[in-house]
This record gives structure tokens, sequence and C-alpha cells, in this order.
């Protein structure tokens, strides 16, 4: 049997909700986390590169480490001793799916170095358990736009068309949300009349989404579950949202759990809606990255 020792695994930042569609959907996004895993008998070492490093624990607690951790209990096998490179280019907490990078990072390298005793869904399904929720990892492990749902079983996941002509752009803010701060003013039930709302509201956007029918996706990023809640987390949210528009977006959303929002445009009025977003936050005194990103198709990928 031949033995791998190193093993690269890189993995895409996601965007989940996209307005209406609370803990189900996500979309993953060409920006990149990569993460390098060598079998080493020195004990763990975890080194860290790019945006933000030295905000990354570098111990036992790291997050990509207990994921890789996570498999081995799983296969009921002791995780070999690592040393892991860790270069990131997605910013933490700030709601572009960072911790799903970590988990299917993790889980990914760990199944690959003990030979692949998981299929991919057992994979994934080991993610969903450890995030809590499917709808940044599901995208991150797999690419694309997806939809995660329960089945009687476990999850029936699908893959959603993405019309080309549909450009995300996302403004990523300089300050950081957490994602159980962010859940934690949510409330516990909701109304016939708002589930209704959300439920009618995510129809009509995954036919938004397949078309890039305008009037759609206009009228489809609307949320009555989280985003209502979540505003006031984010400063600057409702100013943002009026240049977005103003400036030719179909709408805007929260990114996740936020801070950063995410506008849905077509390729003409991109740039437009760029420098809007970015000069309406940085009246409200925020500092922000803009910048479109493309959507990634091929989620994790071993290098
Ligand atoms: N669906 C999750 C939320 C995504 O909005 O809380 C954050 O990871």
């Amino acid at each position: 049997m031949s033995v791998i020792s190193t093993v690269t695994v890189k993995v895409p930042a996601t965007t989940a909700n996209l307005g209406p569609g609370f803990d189900c959907i996500g979309a993953a996004l060409k920006l990149y986390n990569e993460f390098k895993f060598t079998k080493n008998e020195g004990g763990l070492i975890i080194q860290v590169s790019g945006t933000e490093a030295e905000k990354v624990q570098t111990d036992e607690s790291n997050l990509l480490y207990q994921a890789f951790v996570r498999l081995y209990e799983h296969i009921k096998q002791t995780p070999p001793s690592v040393k892991i490179e860790i270069k990131l280019g997605v910013p933490l907490a700030r709601g572009l799916g960072s911790s799903a990078t970590a988990i299917v990072g993790g889980l990914v390298a760990a199944n690959e170095l003990a030979l692949s005793p998981l299929s991919e869904l057992q994979v994934m399904e080991l993610a969903i358990a450890m995030e809590g929720h499917p709808d940044n990892v599901v995208p991150a492990l797999l690419g694309g736009c997806r939809l995660a749902a329960t089945s009687r079983t476990g999850w029936e996941i699908c893959d959603l068309t993405w019309h080309r002509d549909i450009v995300p752009v996302v403004a990523i803010p300089d300050f950081e949300l957490s994602t159980s701060e962010a859940r934690r003013v949510l409330p516990t039930e909701v109304s016939r009349a708002d589930a209704i709302f959300n439920a009618s509201h995510l129809a009509l956007l995954l036919r938004g989404l397949a078309t890039s029918r305008e009037e759609w996706l206009r009228a489809a990023l609307q949320d009555k579950l989280h985003q209502p809640y979540r505003q006031a987390l984010i400063p600057g949210y409702d100013d943002v949202n009026v240049a977005a528009v103003a400036a030719g977006a179909y709408g805007m959303v929260i990114s996740g759990a936020g801070p950063t929002l995410l506008a849905l445009t077509d390729a003409a009025q991109a740039k437009t809606v760029v420098t809007a977003m970015a000069e309406a936050w940085q009246q409200a005194g925020i500092t922000s990255i803009v910048r479109s990103l493309p959507i990634d198709m091929q989620g994790a990928v071993i290098l």
C-alpha cells in the first residue's frame, strides 16, 4: 500500500444565505485558503502566512487541526503528527466562510493522508456536523451554488444554476463579526407571514439566479428571517445598500452572518457598483475592500 506523507488542499471562500436562503443556500467564490499538511515526527507545527495571519491560533485549538483530528477520530485511527502550512486569502470572521475553509480543508487533508477511507458524501456530512449548518461547508467542498436540505436519512444537495451574467460584488469591511454573535440576535420563532415571505422569495431567487431575469432578482433578494435582526450589527448597512442599488445592483444582502455585504449585479454595472459601495462605506467612516468575485465551480481541490 502506498503511503502519502504530504497533501495540499485549496478551499474557496463562500457566501451563504443570499438573502432569503438562510442556513440552506451558499455559493463558492474565487478567493482561496491553501493548507499544506506534512507528516513529521516532531509534534504539531502550524505556520501561517497571508491575510491576517497573526490572528490564527497555532496550537491544538486551531480549527483546521481540529477538523483534521475529527476525521481520524471518526475512522478510529490515531492522527499522525503533522506540520501545517496555512496560506490565507480569505479574511477571518467576515461572513466569507473562513471557518468552513478550515473545516473542509482539515477533513479533506486527513482523508487523503488516511488513503481515502471516507467518500466525499461522508466528508461533507462530517463538515456539516462540525459547522452546525450546511450553507458554507457544502459549496466550499463541492464548488458552485448549492442548496442543502435534510432528507429522512441525511442531506440532499442540489446544484443550482448561476446564470453567467450575474456578477457577485463583495464589500468586506475592516471589522469582524462573529457568527455566534450574529446568530444570538435572531429570534427562535417566526410568524407564518415571515415564513411564507421567505419561502416565496427563495423560490423566486432560484429562478432569478437561473435566468438572470432582472425583476425577479430585484424582488428576490429580500429576507425576513435574519437580515432585519442583523443589520444593526453592521454600521453603514443602509447607506451601502442604497448606494449599491442606485448604482445598478439588483439588490444587496448580508454575506453569511456578515459583516461583508454582497451585491448582485451584471457585468455592465459591476465597476460602478464596486465604487459606489466603497464610497458609501468610506463616508460612514469604515474602510473596506470591495471587489467582484466570480463563482468558483471546483470547490476544494487537492493540489
Ligand atoms: N447561515 C449562517 C448564518 C452562515 O447566517 O448564520 C454563517 O456561517
